[in-house]
């Protein structure tokens, strides 16, 4: 080990100066420059590899392992390879601890020796959870330990097929001058494990808490040191969880898990679709069903909206969850400007059902259908769904995976779909009755004619 040098480093972005800044540059926070000591030397970054011609390497037939979770497999992209380093992103109390320690205990039954490492949990809380989850396995080790070295040391010993350490914000190497959860020892502690997970062909899984807003995110910082980054989501009121890919290397970061969380545990939801929309028989004005997909995978979602007379006189509230906020602005202006209507003088509520985060703009349309049934207090007919990503000219822009849609809300039972013109070709015959429209006036004159 060399000697140590004093940096600062940025516990919002982890963006480091020599000399302190009272506004960071990089992300504009104040006061977020903190002094931290890093070790100079970068022996750690030495593999001691030799450079090998390309034609000359033999294809390693890429091993993957099942979590014996399918929803977590999905998400892996089928699920875990030799090597692999796994960020598991989320708030506090989402359920990252319970999800881990489901994983390993289905992969200790299956041959693998795993090794979880809590700094936040005594060993008996993990055993009172474990009751909880009915989990009980001879080849799951768990260790309660804060301290770098010794973790380190136990792991040499143990040789686990599986690390998961729960949280990388707990790990701690005395000779980085700052405290646990620095943006300095989350990046040498992590940058340690990595090194000892790629040298054994083992597979580590990173546990790192972000908070809301996404301050002192210190995890953020691993991103780009490990192989993949998955957030764990969802209302912590509400039962379900969404466990998304935000980064890959082997596999899609477009796919989705779906998950509730029970009594005994998280449970996996195999067919999402059914969960996320209420089967109210008699419609309600201001809801709008949308065949919607996340990655690959087909997910009906319900949109709801509401919109009253505003109550305060200058400004109209937006209160937005579930869809992109700016999106929702950018429909509403659309909207005013092709209809005519004064949107700026109501309060407008918009809400997907089961706090799940869409990202498909395939979902344009129908937040516009359920805008204009709650303005008109009509309800959009029973059975019928809404597709379609909305241009700033009110033009309806065709969607992808078109074909996945339809059969999904084939499978549900609906009977009638408002989609883009241009999908219309791709689509050979369906029980289900397909609209193609091309702009949202001629779309909502069809259901709401004057
Ligand atoms: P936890 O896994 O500790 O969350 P994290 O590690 O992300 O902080 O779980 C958090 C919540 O889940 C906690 O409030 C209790 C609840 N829970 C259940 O509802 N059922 C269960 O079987 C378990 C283990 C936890
Ligand atoms: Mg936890």
């Amino acid at each position: 080990m060399g000697t140590s040098k004093a940096i600062y480093v940025c516990q919002s972005c982890g963006y480091t100066s020599v000399k302190w800044l009272g506004k960071c540059p990089s992300c504009n926070n104040w006061n977020t420059l903190i002094e931290e000591t890093q070790p100079e030397s970068q022996d750690r970054y030495v593999w001691g590899n030799k450079p090998v011609i390309l034609s000359e390497i033999k294809e390693g037939e890429e091993k993957r392992f099942s979590t014996g979770m399918p929803e977590f497999d999905r998400v892996l992209g089928g699920g875990v390879v030799e090597g692999d380093v796994i960020l598991i992103g989320g708030e506090p109390g989402i359920g990252k601890s319970t999800l881990l320690l489901q994983a390993a205990a289905l992969a200790s039954q299956k041959g693998k020796k795993v090794l979880y490492i809590s700094g936040e949990e005594s060993v008996s809380q993990i055993k009172l959870r474990a009751e909880r989850l009915k989990i009980s396995s001879s080849s799951l080790s768990v260790l309660c330990e804060v301290s770098l070295e010794r973790i380190k040391k136990f792991i040499e010993e143990i040789s686990p097929d599986w690390i998961i350490l729960d949280s990388i914000q707990t790990a701690y190497k005395p000779e980085i001058n700052s405290s646990a959860g620095s943006v300095s020892q989350i990046r040498e502690c992590a940058s340690d494990l990595i090194q000892l997970t790629k040298k054994g062909s083992k597979a580590l899984f990173l546990i790192g808490h972000v908070t809301k807003e996404g301050l002192i995110a210190g995890p953020r910082v691993l991103e780009h040191m490990v192989d993949a980054v998955l957030y764990f989501e969802g209302e912590k009121t509400g039962p379900f969880r969404i466990l998304k890919t935000f980064k890959n290397r082997f596999g899609s970061t477009q796919e989705i898990g779906v998950f509730e969380m029970t009594e005994k545990g998280l449970k996996e939801i195999l067919n999402p679709s059914e969960i996320f929309i209420s089967h109210n028989p008699s419609p309600t004005p201001g809801s709008a069903i949308a065949p919607s997909v996340e990655g690959t995978r087909p997910l009906l979602v319900e949109i709801q909206a509401l919109v009253t007379n505003s109550t305060t006189m200058n400004f109209a509230r937006r209160v937005i969850t579930g869809v992109d906020y700016n999106r929702v602005l950018l429909l509403l202006a659309v909207l005013e400007k092709a209809k005519g209507i004064p949107l700026h003088k109501y309060d407008l509520f918009i809400n997907v059902v089961g706090g799940i985060k869409i990202e498909d703009t395939g979902t344009d349309l129908p937040v516009i259908f359920a805008i204009v049934s709650s303005l008109k207090n009509k309800p959009l007919p029973a059975g019928t769904l809404f597709v379609g990503e909305v241009g700033l000219s009110g033009e309806v822009r065709g969607v992808s995976n078109i074909k996945v849609r339809i059969k999904e809300a084939e499978k549900l039972g609906f009977k009638k779909c408002i989609l883009p013109e241009v999908n219309m070709s791709s689509l050979s015959s369906s029980k289900l009755e397909c609209i193609g429209v091309s702009d949202i006036i001629s779309a909502l004159n069809k259901f709401f004619p004057n």
